[in-house]
Parts: structure tokens; sequence; C-alpha cells
């Protein structure tokens, strides 16, 4: 069975990280299934022109410039999307950055930059929209997290250590805010998925390790993942789908 077109008509979501990769697709498909999308990244332009193809195909966005690590801005994008669109059904936290390093060859700067956009830029939009959805009753939060949110290998430690919170922080969440509040959560955790996160890695050696990863297989695409966010989101409001973990079919670890 597949999903219903336009099943989220009525519906607003706000994607963080929407200016590629993950954040891109999902903010694509969300929209193609009538949902009204605010899209956040600091990439002001692709998020321009990501909001232009989707308002050309019939859509409805919102671009709001945003660093996730500033507080005050993640109050001011969840404001700003209740505001221009009326609602936030759905929250899909999803800007991250993967800085691969061994911890004694590690420059803190980067630890810093990993718990902030990880782990406190989640943290920090899911406290700005509970209120809003525990006013309208309803409401769907899903966090990006990663295998690395469950296995723990050597030069990945600062990202395991927030995608392993992440894992942690929504569980707790769940609790906090299934039953009366009828807030749902979902925990994406994806393997390898083809999209730009791995430029940004500091290490020659992890870069390297990550992109002969990627050649020996055929790694998932945005739109892999956007599926699967599309499967939870897309429930009846009395199904919860907690957590998905996918992986290319040939990904091992
Ligand atoms: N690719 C994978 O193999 C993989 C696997 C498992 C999990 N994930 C997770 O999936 C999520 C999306 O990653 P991706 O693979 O789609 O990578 P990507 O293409 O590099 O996308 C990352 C997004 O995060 C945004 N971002 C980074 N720092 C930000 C900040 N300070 N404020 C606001 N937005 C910020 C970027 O936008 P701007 O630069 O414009 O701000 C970009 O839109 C991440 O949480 C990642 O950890 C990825």
């Amino acid at each position: 069975m597949s999903v219903t077109p336009n099943e989220l008509t009525d519906q607003v979501a706000l994607v963080t990280g929407a200016s590629s990769g993950i954040g891109e697709a999902t903010a694509e498909a969300l929209a193609a299934n009538g949902a009204s999308v605010a899209l956040a990244a600091r990439r002001e332009d692709d998020l321009e022109a990501l909001a232009d193809r989707i308002e050309s195909e019939g859509g409805d966005a919102l671009v709001v410039p945003t660093d996730v690590t500033d507080e005050d801005q993640v109050e001011n994008m969840i404001e700003t999307t209740h505001e221009e669109l009326g609602r936030l059904d759905i929250l899909v936290n999803n800007a991250g950055v993967m800085l691969l390093e061994r911890v004694d060859e590690a420059s803190p700067e980067n630890f810093r930059q990993m718990a902030e956009v990880n782990l406190l830029g989640l943290m920090n939009a899911t406290h700005a929209a509970l209120p809003i959805m525990q006013e309208q009753g309803e409401g769907h939060i899903v966090n990006l997290s990663s295998v690395a949110g469950r296995k723990a290998i050597p030069g990945s430690s600062a990202y395991n250590a927030t995608k392993f919170g992440v894992n942690g922080f929504t569980e707790a969440l769940r609790q906090e805010v299934t039953g009366e509040d009828a807030i749902r959560t979902t925990l994406i955790e994806p393997g390898a998925v083809d999209t730009e996160l791995p430029e940004h890695i500091p290490s020659d050696d992890q870069q390297d390790g990550i992109q002969g990863m990627m050649e020996s297989m055929a790694p998932l695409t945005g739109e892999d993942i956007a599926r699967s966010i599309l499967y939870a989101v897309t429930q009846p409001a009395h199904v919860d789908v907690n957590e998905i973990l996918i992986r290319p079919t040939e990904q091992e670890l």
C-alpha cells in the first residue's frame, strides 16, 4: 500500500538542515504530499531555490534562515513557522555535521560544533515546539540519529556521542509526551547516505575511509530516507513509529 497523495494536506512541517541532502529530500517529499513546509538552515540561497521548486510544483514553502547553534534563532524559527503557517504538526530535526577525528587528534572546536548542531540544536528546537504541539493536542517530532547512535567505532567518538545523545533524548521525550499530549516521536537511524555530509570531515584519513565505503556499495539516497520519514508521519494518529534503522543492503557495520 502506498502513501495516499496529499495525505498531509492542512499539516505544517518544519525541516532543519533543508538546504541539502536528507533535509532537502524530506522537505520535497512532505510538500509533495500536501504539507506546508518551513525550510531552515544557514544557506539562504539554497533554501530559496528549494522553496521556488516546491512552489513551482504547487506546494507551499516558507524560508526561515536559521543557525541552530543559536538559541534565539531556534526560538525565532519555531515562532515564525507557527505565526506564518498557522500550526506546527511535524518537526524534523535533521541539521547535522559529522566531523570525524580520533580523540587524540581532534579539535575541541569540532567537538563543540557537533554537540551544538547535532544535539543542542535538536533539543532546543524540540523545547520550543512542544508548547505549540501540546496546545494543538497533537504533533510529531522526527529526530535524525544514525547507525552511529547505536554503534560506536574508532574515529567517530564525538559524532557517536551526539547521536547516542539523540537516541537517549528521544526515548525519554517519547515517554514524557506520549499519552495525554498525544505527541509522537520518531528516531531515524540511517546508515551510509550519499550526501555532502562527509565533505566537511577535517581528517583526510577519515574522509578517505568514508569515501571508500560509499564507493564500495550502493549507498542510500536522501530520497530513501525521506520515504521512511513519510511512512512514519502518514500513519493513523494511534500509530507511533518510534524508530527506523535503515542501512544500504550491502552495509555490514
Ligand atoms: N549522510 C549520511 O550518511 C548520514 C547517515 C546517518 C545520519 N545522517 C544524519 O542526517 C542528517 C542530515 O545529513 P545529510 O547527510 O543530509 O548531510 P548534509 O547534506 O551535509 O546536510 C546537513 C544539513 O545540516 C545543515 N546544518 C549544518 N550546520 C547547521 C547549523 N549550524 N544550523 C543550521 N543548519 C545546519 C546544513 O545546512 P547549512 O550548511 O545551509 O546550514 C545542511 O542542510 C544529519 O543529522 C546527519 O548526521 C546522515
